[in-house]
């Protein structure tokens, strides 16, 4: 059992974090540094909720298989046969190894390369080598290849977009994205086209600091002054329950050079979907996975709607852009978990009501997610 939130941030800390206003302190700096706020992170809200998982693009056959991370377990995405994908503990039965470390393609049958057990695409277990002694299929008495499969993990695939919900129990995936959904003002998803993915490895920051940066448009103006043309006027915050983010119109300005100039909408939901809408027709994904509490792997997928946007030419130009942005952003992480070194951040520094009251709400999901 982890330790419980109040010992982890000090009761009093806990408590100025949760005074009422007029302004609110940021969450206090241990749940951006504590390896056992991390693990109490794991154990509940990584398990509790829809968390997303990976993407179903980098699937496309029957038989491929790619290990992710969820709540620091090692989990098993699959195309079947049926190509529906599935997602497992990646773990073998056996000597519990764990099963897939890259991604690749298994071919009808997942093979654990240390004692040949063998899996289905369904996770059914259908070979267990010499088990029980020196005949190939003998196994001892009392042992169930049917007992013995891999264990599934409740899944869901929205368009390129596979969410693992690890306890089973969250609300249907439908309710989950409802909050999105209705924000996406008449996007027709069924046109998303993969353009290009971004791998930016690991990024020294907890993950809490790159959702509240995505969610914020505060430090647009100063961090991205070159690569983007949003003013800080034309922002306004999404602060929705289930929704948060932000979103900026700027009156109709063309893109100019290879700045990013357009009506955007920058969008979360609870705890790791990041989603950006960049009118008329990009988008982009973030898959951010934690690893430690001050590193975390991040990916960008980008992706145009219909296979005659301009964009599907400008590949290379939108993964310059984006490199750029984020390098932009990733200075910023780094130095603001270097900050929570500092016994000033303890109180988790003061939010502006204006422009981070939905970073409030994020952080303030964390808390309860934890309670
Ligand atoms: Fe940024």
């Amino acid at each position: 059992m982890s330790e419980s939130l109040q010992s982890i941030l000090g009761a009093e800390t806990l408590a100025a974090f949760e005074a009422e206003g007029p302004l609110f302190s940021g969450l206090p700096g241990a749940a951006y540094t504590s390896e056992a706020f991390l693990a109490l992170e794991n154990e509940r809200i990584f398990t509790d909720s829809w968390v997303f998982a990976g993407f179903a693009h980098e699937l496309p056959r029957a038989g491929d298989v790619a290990p992710a991370t969820v709540a620091g377990r090692p989990l098993l995405l699959v195309r079947d046969a049926e190509l529906r994908v599935r997602a497992f503990h990646n773990v073998c039965r056996h000597r519990n190894l764990k099963l897939v470390d890259a991604p690749g393609n298994a071919g009808r049958a997942i093979r654990c390369p240390y004692h040949s057990w063998t899996y289905g695409l369904d996770g059914t277990l259908h070979v267990t080598p010499y088990f029980g002694g020196s005949e190939p299929r003998a196994v001892p008495p009392g042992f169930d290849r049917g007992r013995h499969g891999l264990v599934p993990v409740r899944s869901a695939t929205w368009y390129d977009w596979i969410f693992v919900n690890l306890n089973g129990a969250a609300a249907a995936l439908e309710e989950f994205l409802a909050p999105l959904r209705n924000r996406l003002e008449g996007i027709d998803l069924t046109r998303l086209h993969h353009i290009a993915t971004i791998d930016f490895g690991e990024v020294a920051a907890n993950w809490k600091l790159i959702l509240e940066n995505f969610i914020e448009p505060y430090h647009v103006q100063f961090v991205h002054a070159t690569t983007t043309e949003q003013p800080l006027t034309d922002h306004y915050t999404v602060n929705d329950s289930g929704c948060l983010g932000c979103a900026v119109d700027v009156s109709g300005e063309a893109t100019r050079g290879d700045t990013l100039s357009a009506d955007s909408r920058y969008l979360t939901l609870f705890p790791n979907f990041v989603f950006g809408l960049y009118f008329p027709d990009q988008i982009g994904v973030q898959l951010n996975v934690p690893r430690a509490p001050d590193r975390t792997l991040q990916r960008r997928a980008i992706y145009s709607l219909g296979p005659e946007s301009r964009l599907n030419a400008c590949a290379e130009q939108l993964v310059k852009l984006w490199s750029g942005v984020h390098a932009e952003d990733h200075a910023m992480l780094e130095r603001l978990q270097q900050g929570r070194a500092s016994e000033l951040a303890a109180g988790g520094g003061v939010l502006s009501p204006v422009w981070e009251d939905a970073v409030r709400s994020f952080q303030e999901r964390v808390v309860s997610g934890l309670g």
